[in-house]
């Protein structure tokens, strides 16, 4: 039974068609809507008008079945006694978007900001899928405070190979080194990759768009178990009526995102993603989305609530299945609920539906543990990111599940120092540099060199490229070398299982000690202390200090587009969530 906290005439729509005060402007916006066959009885009798965040289109195919799903949601708004009004979100397609999706996160954030703030909404149905559309989402309706509830359009079909499966982005990585190394043609290449997408949906991997509507749905702004249902199974559609019939009653109840996104909530989205493998991304974007909720959030948080988490999700790149097993298993509420058993969760938390996270995930256990695994059987037993500090960087990240058996061996199995390595870096100015330069064999790069690439921040390359994953020269490949440790201030691709060191912050391009930096010279990295330590005396940095300061600073490509030049200029760094600044500032702006 839906409890009523609000009256039709405290709607906020009411302000745009029934406001008698304004009897010219209240016509002028009656008008325009009938003339596409609303009816006034829709417009002005009391009934919660509800927005529909459409992120689907031609651009962006791993949402654009949300441009079919949104007919179930209007069926279940108008059920509930809403009337849906669907309009666009700013197209963003991951690996397309060129030079990143991620320039565009801020970008969809503020245009749906605007929206919500200025047309009459009620509240707002936010459909989501690929990688930055979930945060860009998330943070508006943080900003905004209407009630608002979450779709993801979840994961594609499992791709196969035969009998072997083919996880999204995953499979690029590994065919990547065979193409470089010969072993296949580029015929080949391409027909291996397209396998891998054999639906609709998103990634089926726990890349960035898996793991960002699995936050989401954490964060309790969706409906539980809906985030990881496959894109074309039938209940994603039901789940998608539900969504509808769901956000008419959060108008009602004035259940609003600042009563869902609170601390407890946030915690709860860092142990959850921690054992479900997450993707390095999602820090930035959780950290984002707290910063607009006014919940301060950080990297340290990360680490110390979400380092010594195990691995439950046996899901790519970390494990072996993908969106569909994933799903039959129980999906998210099996991981919640194993998390909650080991005490790791607020069950108190509230979420979406009006119920609580432990009311939601009572009773959905792993019904399949090889797929997600219990505490006791788990298959990393710590599966969160160290957050690393030095005289490199003030915060960095790095996924410590993915270190496979052999990096291990070649560097963390020094009896004396089993968690330290050093070695000698080998430095690339954003990933042309890399390209151009990664199989010329006057770089010396063997099996203990360090990769570093910088000039990949937000501001070094607009948005941050998801590059720092390098794969060691095709030479060393032959030899069996498949990974070497890596560094930057650039992301990477939550598909990709590469143990780098990622998101340091601050970044060359606004002056972080990356930028003076040289190949030739040596870091220490010590996991055990958290500690990354360039191992070059304070008054030749300060010599390399006064000499780019001279040159006048870092220098980076010219913008392209007016937007990557406002970008660029207000954008906070990798850790802080790459937010823009100012903007967090903004809370609760729904009220006119
Ligand atoms: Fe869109 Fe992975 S590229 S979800
Ligand atoms: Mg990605």
């Amino acid at each position: 039974m839906t409890i009523h906290k609000i009256t039709p005439d405290q709607l906020r729509s009411r302000d745009w068609f029934d406001n008698p005060e304004h009897p010219g402007t209240t016509a002028l916006c009656i008008e325009r809507y009938m003339n596409y066959g609303m009816t006034l009885e829709e417009l002005t009798s009391g009934r919660p008008i509800i927005g529909i965040a459409q992120s689907g289109s031609d651009l962006t195919p791993c949402n654009r079945h949300h441009v079919e799903l949104v007919k179930r949601v209007k069926d279940g708004i108008r059920a509930a006694g809403g009337v849906p009004f669907e309009f666009p979100l700013h197209p963003i397609h991951e690996n397309v978007r060129r030079p990143t999706a991620a320039l565009d996160r801020n970008l969809a954030y503020l245009g749906l900001v605007e929206v919500l703030h200025g047309y009459p909404l009620d509240g707002v149905v936010l459909t989501t899928g690929c990688d930055k559309t979930t945060p860009a989402c998330l943070m508006a309706a943080a900003t905004v405070n209407i009630p608002a509830i979450v779709l993801s359009g979840g994961p594609m079909l499992n791709g196969w190979h035969g009998a072997e499966r083919v996880g999204s982005g995953t499979i690029v990585w590994e065919m990547r080194k065979r193409l470089a190394a010969g072993d296949i043609d580029y015929p080949d290449f391409l027909s291996r990759i397209a396998e891998s997408a054999p639906s609709v949906g998103h990634c089926n991997t726990m890349g960035t768009a898996s793991t960002m509507n699995s936050m989401a749905e954490a964060l309790g702004m969706s409906l539980p178990g809906s985030a990881m249902i496959p894109g074309p199974y039938k209940e994603r559609a039901m789940v998608a009526y539900q969504t509808g019939e769901r956000v008419v009653d959060m108008v009602w109840e004035d259940l609003r995102p600042s009563d869902i996104l609170t601390r407890e909530a946030f915690e709860n989205a860092i142990v959850t993603c921690s054992a479900l493998g997450g993707s390095s991304n999602a820090p930035v974007h959780v950290n984002a989305i707290a910063r607009h909720a006014g919940v301060a959030l950080d990297n340290d948080d990360w680490q110390r609530l979400g380092h010594a988490v195990p691995l439950l999700a046996n899901v790519m790149p970390a494990g072996a299945y993908l969106g569909e097993e994933f799903h039959r298993a129980g999906g998210v509420p099996a991981v919640i609920a194993e998390l909650l058993s080991n005490d790791l969760i607020h069950g108190d938390a509230l979420t979406a539906n009006g119920r609580s996270l432990a009311d939601n995930v009572a009773g959905r256990e792993t019904q399949d543990t090889e797929v997600i695994r219990r505490f006791d059987n788990s298959l990393v037993e710590k599966a969160g990111f160290l957050n690393l500090k030095g005289n490199l960087f003030d915060s960095a990240l790095m996924k410590t599940s993915v270190i496979s058996t052999d990096f291990r061996r070649r560097f963390l199995e020094d009896p004396d120092d089993p968690e330290a390595f050093e070695g000698k870096v080998v430095v690339f100015d954003g990933s042309e540099d890399y390209h151009a330069r990664i199989d010329d064999p006057a770089l010396g790069i063997d099996e203990r060199t360090i990769l570093v690439m910088r000039g990949a921040g937000p501001v070094g390359h607009p948005g941050g490229a998801e590059v720092v994953n390098m794969q060691p020269p095709a030479a060393l490949i032959r030899q069996g070398i498949e990974s070497l440790p890596c560094l930057g201030d650039g992301r990477q691709s939550g598909t990709s299982g590469s143990p780098s060191i990622l998101n340091a912050s601050p970044e060359a391009a606004t002056g972080g000690p990356l930028a003076l930096l040289e190949t030739g010279d040596r870091l220490r990295v010590d996991l055990g202390r958290g500690e990354v330590t360039l191992q070059v005396d304070e008054s030749e940095l300060a010599k390399r200090r006064e000499r780019l300061e001279a040159a006048g600073g870092y220098d980076f490509p010219a913008h392209q587009t007016p937007w990557q030049e406002i970008q660029r200029t207000l954008v906070e760094p990798l850790a802080d969530g790459m937010t823009l600044r100012g903007a967090p500032g903004y809370r609760d702006v729904a009220r006119l």
